[in-house]
């Protein structure tokens, strides 16, 4: 029996549910040529910052707090060099023009930044260009002593209303899941507008380094243990948003992948195993996730979809605080 692996994201029909986030693979035709043969059936592009918007020379370099520019350490070949990584809005535009050219799947663009100055602008010049559907990385780190919980999640609803209303291709939302009531955030995301939710954005920490006393920004590629986060939101989301559900954070597996589907994500993305592995990572991740499918007697990716989602389960419980008590006391130590 051959099972039906495929999906539906962004109003996509795709022809099965793992493929590459951003990241600097997909920004780079050669790259993405290398991500098409092992058969993504859609990209993410690499961000256009909201620095670059404001012609602010590499911003990458100074964008600390806000997370925006600690790719610097990556270990792999498959990184180019930092100056040729998310160069400004025109080298973009002619990355959106290849990939478009070139794909044949749909292209999805990324816009990464904190303020409303050019993103209604910049969604429509990405729309303009002909990308397939557009993705808000919307990455912020709320240090303001001064601002409330309250204010910083209006400024979220108030920029994606504002691009929502710009554009008319598909608009997914790329967010952190460091929120009061992330649920209660998701379902306000989704009915201001968003298609899509990517769940989660990872946040890169600043490290010290005590030799040159100095902060410096640090790159570690992520692990499997990285996506129960996104696997438990994603649970708990399913069936109650009406946004599709991507899983970003930690996809390196086959049962990485199939975890996520059975949470109820419609898509799996991944960087870091690509970043580590190359390209042909993602193939294995499909064809794995396609013989756990076969072997346990699924007919469909959608058969799976959200099987093990907090409404399916027998203990939405499981969910929520996740056995803390018991957890917790179940640790003994290997000395
Ligand atoms: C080197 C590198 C560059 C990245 N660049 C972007 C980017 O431009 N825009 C974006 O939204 N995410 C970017 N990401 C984040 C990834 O798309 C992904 O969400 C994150 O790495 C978590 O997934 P993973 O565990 O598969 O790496 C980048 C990640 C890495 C490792």
């Amino acid at each position: 029996m051959s099972v039906d692996t495929r999906v539906s994201y962004l109003g996509f029909d795709l022809a099965h549910p793992v493929m590459p986030s951003a990241s600097p693979l997909t920004g780079d035709i050669d790259h993405i040529h290398a991500l098409i043969e092992a058969g993504a059936p859609a990209i993410v592009l690499p961000s256009l910052f909201e620095e670059q918007i404001e012609h602010d020379a590499m911003a990458v370099h100074h964008g600390i707090e806000l997370g925006a520019g600690a790719f610097g350490e990556a270990a792999s070949g498959y990184l180019p060099e930092l100056d040729d990584y998310n160069t400004g809005p025109s080298s973009y535009i002619e990355l959106v023009r290849k990939a478009k050219a070139e794909a044949g799947i749909p292209v999805i663009a990324s816009l990464n930044g904190v303020s409303h100055g050019g993103w209604t602008l910049y969604a429509r010049v990405l729309e303009d260009e002909g990308v397939d559907a557009l993705e808000l990385n919307i990455y912020r780190v709320a240090a303001d002593i001064e601002e409330s919980s309250g204010h910083v999640e209006s400024g979220y609803l108030h920029l994606v209303e504002s691009v929502r209303s710009a554009i008319r291709i598909p608009l997914a939302v790329k967010i952190g899941p460091y929120f009061s009531s992330m649920a209660s955030m998701a379902k306000r995301l989704s009915d201001a507008g968003a298609d899509g939710l990517v769940l989660f954005n990872r946040f890169y920490q600043p490290d010290i380094d005590l030799e040159a006393l100095q902060v410096r920004p640090n790159l570690v590629l992520s692990d499997s243990e990285e996506s129960r986060l996104a696997l438990r939101w994603i649970a708990i989301l399913y069936g109650r948003v009406q946004a599709d559900l991507a899983a970003t954070t930690g996809i390196h597996t086959a049962d990485d992948a199939l975890k996520g589907l059975l949470a109820g994500a419609s898509v799996t993305m991944m960087a870091s195993a690509l970043l580590r592995h190359g390209p042909d990572q993602l193939e294995i991740v499909r064809d794995g996730m396609v013989r756990w499918l076969e072997e346990n007697e699924y007919e469909s990716v959608n058969q799976a979809r959200g099987s093990l989602s907090q409404m399916a389960v027998p203990d939405p419980a499981a969910f929520e605080r996740a056995n803390y008590m018991k957890t917790l006391m179940s640790y003994s130590p290997s000395w």
